[in-house]
């Protein structure tokens, strides 16, 4: 018993959760999966595993994204990602009504199935149908020799490493480097990027690992925030375009772990809804860095301030009118928009994580959930 625990403590590398310790640990996971795949100076992106099957994707009359959970959220900035870089339509859709929704999938259609474990039972089945259809399947797992990994033509890992807590957050951020990586390197190869784009975003890219590094810094500043929101019954989450899926992450990320009602939103649509919920005693957190919808966002905050909400604002180091506006910012450093997901999930993640402690919640293994979820 006591070796066992001495033997967690050890695994956990001195972090009292393996949540935080998976949190802590992204700058090296997003830095392992771009290693030997992307070299900005030489323009140079590359995924070994998807060599055989480019062709297919060069030539895909559509991309259809499959996965469950925080896998799906990956997917859809993958989605955003691909059409704007390769003009390739893409869907993305949850395994689990895929399935039983006798799809239009055939031949010219590359699948792109995202799973960490790689053992999720709606997605492995549906990957399995589009195969059995003569579609094209890449897998983009984290687990290597995994079931969905098997069953994919052919895939690219996530090597971000055994991700233990059952909230995921370094296999996301994995992901999205991976899936951002494919879309560069199919866009590339169909010359659908100018070589000044290409190289820009490789940059950016090559920049990710050490952005995320200064975001963690935050730490103490974002526990600070929790402490005064823990109690907190209910939880709105904003964001538009790439921020969107931002959004329903870190809806999900403090749902999963601390049990407060969260939801997420694309800002555009609080007006058809949640709006409704806003009082003075509601936390309303703003995914608000500077990008192509940045105006539109911060008209949005002037709706709920308008409603006496509380609202908590992610934003792009050095912005002048936001931090007036709102109850607290969490400042993160500027990057290309398609990008930013990687960035400005990290405070998300770590809200919800201290928030979770706080309620003395069991992070790493909440209630009713689980990590790899093999049963339909
Ligand atoms: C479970 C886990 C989530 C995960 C989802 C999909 O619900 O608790 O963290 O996002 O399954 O899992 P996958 O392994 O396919 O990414």
């Amino acid at each position: 018993e006591t070796l066992d625990m001495e033997l967690e403590a050890i695994e956990k590398g001195g972090y009292d959760h393996f949540m935080l310790k998976e949190i802590m640990e992204q700058p090296k996971s997003i830095e392992d999966c771009l290693r030997g795949r992307v070299i900005a100076e030489d323009l140079h992106v590359k995924l070994g595993g998807i060599q055989q099957h480019l062709p297919d994707l060069l030539n895909a009359n559509r991309i259809i994204i499959l996965a469950c959970g925080t896998s799906w959220h990956a997917g859809l900035v993958a989605e955003y990602v691909f059409e704007e870089l390769t003009r390739i339509p893409v869907e993305v859709e949850y395994a689990s009504e895929f399935r039983y929704r006798n799809p239009i999938v055939g031949k010219g259609d590359v699948i792109i199935a995202i799973s960490q474990s790689g053992e999720t039972a709606d997605t492995l089945a549906a990957i399995e149908m589009a195969k059995e259809r003569g579609a094209t399947i890449l897998g983009v797992c984290n687990v290597v020799g995994s079931s969905i990994a098997r069953a994919s033509h052919e895939g690219a890992y996530t090597h971000a490493g055994p991700e233990i807590g059952v909230a995921s957050t370094k296999a996301f951020t994995a992901q999205l480097t991976v899936l951002t990586s494919m879309a560069l390197m199919v866009a590339k190869e169909k010359k659908s990027i100018s070589e000044n784009r290409l190289s820009e975003l490789l940059r950016d890219l090559e920049q990710v690992p050490a952005k995320v590094e200064q975001v963690l810094k935050l730490d103490s500043a974002i526990e600070s925030i929790a402490e005064i929101y823990k109690d907190a019954s209910n939880c709105l989450y904003l964001g538009r375009g790439y921020n969107f899926p931002v959004a329903l992450e870190g809806a999900l990320k403090l749902k999963e772990i601390s049990y407060i009602h969260a939801e997420g939103y694309p800002a555009a649509e609080m007006k058809h809804g949640p709006i409704a919920l806003i009082d003075e005693e509601m936390p309303v957190i703003f995914i608000a860095t500077r990008d192509s919808s940045y105006d539109k966002v911060v008209s949005n905050i002037q709706e709920v301030k308008a409603r006496k909400g509380r609202v908590i604002a992610i934003v792009t180091e050095g912005d002048a009118l936001i931090p007036k506006m709102v109850d607290h910012v969490i400042e993160v450093p500027n990057i290309h928009e398609m990008l930013m997901p990687m960035i400005s999930v990290i405070p998300l993640q770590l809200l919800s994580y201290y928030i979770a402690v706080m309620r003395d919640c069991n992070v790493d293994q909440p209630r009713n959930l689980a990590k790899s979820v093999t049963v339909e």
